[in-house]
């Protein structure tokens, strides 16, 4: 069904298009279809103490302002991740903003952060209350004098509507985000973060967001302050701005994060870095060009126990999460497996 309508999506700009899905997801114009396996043992898990149906969330960025996270549970997402929200409401870049590269199968995005605020998303989502697992993903405002106490903000905010809470410290599109990565600024950010938890006594399970393009050093400096200041989850990845010499579609040299396959190797590669340093002991969530049962397959025998996508979605559409299951389905029967999770690590790269 998607496939006849997607030649035609695919005439209009990208963030238009995205627009427009999220007002068919609010108005509830998705197909309503019969999943067959969302009942399927073979899925079913828990992420932080809870139960989901299945280990396929939906990304950041695609509900940045908690508009449509239970109609995205019943397209049969397991969980969904909200935002990135920042304190205060900004606009993010200039238009255009997001690059469709068909023959890629990727999008570059410089959004930058285009999001209503806190405040605003946090009277939405309890004014509508989550029907599954919801992450919210928060953020700095671009203007900000003060970062850190913008996630702090963020985590006072949400502390006790989200089932998670992710740092997102990984966007290329907010200037110099990403140093904080070096080892004094993360330990400096986590450690305010553990801090301001124990003032608001809350027990609320915090998620760090990666971005791919770290050097081999900063896996292990990561690593180890993840498990100093007890970090529930890594998600690996967010977008790279680099890997663009093999694309080629001419909009390849556009500034932004690349996303979708271009991305899944490289962060298949750091999952299992991170995997064989944490050993099971910080989950990992893995993200970057799952689209199929086949790719989300590789990302569990990579290390990762459950998987987020955004851009195979427009790829696919939104049939996409029951493709993957039907696909994964058949792949965990031939490996002779009764659950996903017996593969979660089962395949060491270099
Ligand atoms: C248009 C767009 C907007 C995004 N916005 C955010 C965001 O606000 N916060 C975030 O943490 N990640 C954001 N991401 C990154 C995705 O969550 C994901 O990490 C990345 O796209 C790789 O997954 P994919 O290949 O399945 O898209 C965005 C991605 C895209 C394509």
């Amino acid at each position: 069904m998607f496939s006849k309508f997607r030649s035609l999506i695919f005439k209009i700009d990208p963030e238009t298009a995205h627009d427009l899905a999220i007002k068919s997801l609010k108005l509830n114009l998705m197909p309503n279809l019969k999943d067959k396996n969302k009942n399927d043992l073979m899925f079913k898990s828990t992420l932080f103490g809870k139960k989901i149906d299945n280990p396929v969330g939906m990304a950041a960025g695609f509900d940045k302002n908690a508009e449509v996270y239970n109609s995205l549970f019943k397209l049969g997402f397991g969980f969904v991740e909200v935002g990135t929200v920042t304190p205060l409401e900004q606009y993010g870049n200039p238009k255009p903003r997001v690059f469709r590269l068909i023959e890629d199968q990727a999008l570059i995005n410089r959004l930058g952060f285009n999001n209503l605020g806190a405040e605003n998303v946090n009277n939405r989502i309890r004014s509508n209350l989550n029907k599954g697992l919801l992450g919210i993903n928060i953020g700095p405002n671009k203007d900000s004098s003060d970062r850190l106490n913008d996630y702090l903000i963020g985590l006072r905010t949400f502390h006790d509507i989200a089932d998670y809470i992710t740092i997102n410290i990984s966007s290329p599109n907010t200037e110099n985000l990403i140093n904080f990565h070096d080892e004094t600024k993360f330990e400096e950010l986590m450690n305010l973060i553990q801090k301001e938890k124990i003032k608001l006594k809350s027990k609320i399970p915090i998620v760090v967001k990666i971005s791919p393009d770290i050097s081999e050093d900063q896996v292990g400096l990561i690593s180890k302050i993840l498990l100093d200041h007890e970090v529930s989850a890594i998600i690996v990845s967010n977008t790279t701005a680099k890997n663009r010499e093999k694309l080629n579609n001419i909009l390849k040299h556009q500034k932004g994060g690349l996303s979708g396959k271009p991305l899944e190797e490289e962060s298949n590669n750091l999952i299992n870095k991170f995997y064989k340093i944490l050993k099971g002991k910080i989950e990992i969530i893995g993200v970057g060009g799952v689209d199929s049962g086949e790719s989300a397959h590789r990302k569990f025998l990579a290390g990762a126990s459950y998987v987020q996508l955004y851009t195979g979605m427009v790829f696919q559409g939104p049939n996409i999460v029951r493709k993957i299951k039907k696909e994964l389905k058949e792949i965990l029967i031939a490996d002779g497996v009764k659950s996903f999770r017996e593969i979660i690590g089962k395949k060491q790269r270099n």
